[in-house]
């Protein structure tokens, strides 16, 4: 049996703890969200102009560090399970939790930026693909597959599916692009907690898995590779990279499950997300 504890009701040990049970939130908790997504969200926006031919990785991290200063946010992966930096920056072939260190961007990259900005303890967490310059035209696809792949699971949230779909969504979806989806990563549930249950994977059997029901809220966060699924750690504990060196996106957006569908917190104010921020920008 799946358990679900209305957190509105609950007693307060429940709210900023992990528990195995499925938080289900009320409209003050989605309030939170709006706010903490659209901040992270106008992050990743200003992060856009940051993405061109010889910016260090270092530059984005200190950028995302001023501007959750200067919004009394405070970035959740600073100190988080010894993580140092804030924000995590994936370039090419690295799947996910690249550091943003001095590592220069160079033309014809594609790199992914990930922020959770903490807002009066809500946490907004989502990530796109920036292009550097003018990628070749298979890494142009694989951002614009990553994207639909993440939209593909998050059309299918709404209160009676089940977490199975979701997955199911984003790997049929993959499959049919030729993409592979890696399978060591998840999706997670989000709120008061960075990441809470229930893990939302990112494949999966239609009809199976905790129903999904109004009030929960979590993130749907699909990587997807133009080779095989396959990531290998790096030795510095925390860079996953395609065991093949082909190209890998992701994106992300933290969402609630509403009455007849899905709220999404983290939508772009720019209306940048869309494509991949970058891809959908004409630049210069
Ligand atoms: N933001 C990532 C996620 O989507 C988690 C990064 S944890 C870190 O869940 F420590 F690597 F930053
Ligand atoms: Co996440
Ligand atoms: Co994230």
């Amino acid at each position: 049996m799946d358990s679900y504890i209305d957190i509105r009701t609950a007693p307060p040990a429940h709210k900023a703890r992990r528990t195995e049970s499925i938080k289900l939130y009320g409209p003050d908790a989605f309030e939170g969200m709006r706010r903490a997504g659209a901040l992270t969200a106008t992050c990743l926006d200003g992060v856009t102009d940051l993405v061109r031919d010889g910016t260090p990785l270092s530059e984005i991290n200190t950028f995302v560090l001023h501007f959750a200063a200067s919004h009394n946010a405070r970035p959740a992966t600073l100190g988080y399970k010894g993580y140092e930096y804030a924000c995590c920056t994936s370039v090419n072939h690295v799947v996910c939790h690249g550091f943003p260190n001095g590592k220069k961007l160079r033309n014809g990259d594609i790199v992914n930026v990930d922020v959770t900005l903490v807002v009066d303890g809500w946490h907004g967490d989502s990530s796109r693909m920036y292009a550097v310059g003018k990628p070749k035209r298979a890494a142009e696809r694989l951002m614009q597959i990553a994207h639909e792949a993440m939209m593909q699971g998050i059309q299918a949230v709404r209160p009676g599916a089940r977490l199975g779909d979701i997955g199911h969504a984003i790997q049929s979806y993959a499959a049919f692009e030729r993409c592979s989806v890696v399978r060591d990563f998840c999706g997670h549930g989000i709120g008061q907690v960075f990441h809470d249950s229930p893990n939302i994977l990112n494949f999966g059997k239609p009809g199976t898995g905790p129903e999904l029901r109004e009030g929960m809220i979590f993130t749907v966060e699909p990587m997807i590779n133009l080779g095989g699924s396959g990531v290998k750690m790096l030795a510095d504990d925390w860079t996953a990279v395609t065991r093949d060196k082909s190209l890998s996106a992701q994106f992300e957006h933290s969402i609630g499950v509403t009455a007849d569908g899905f709220e999404i917190f983290t939508l772009s104010p720019q209306a940048l997300h869309a494509h991949g921020s970058s891809l959908a920008v004409a630049r210069p």
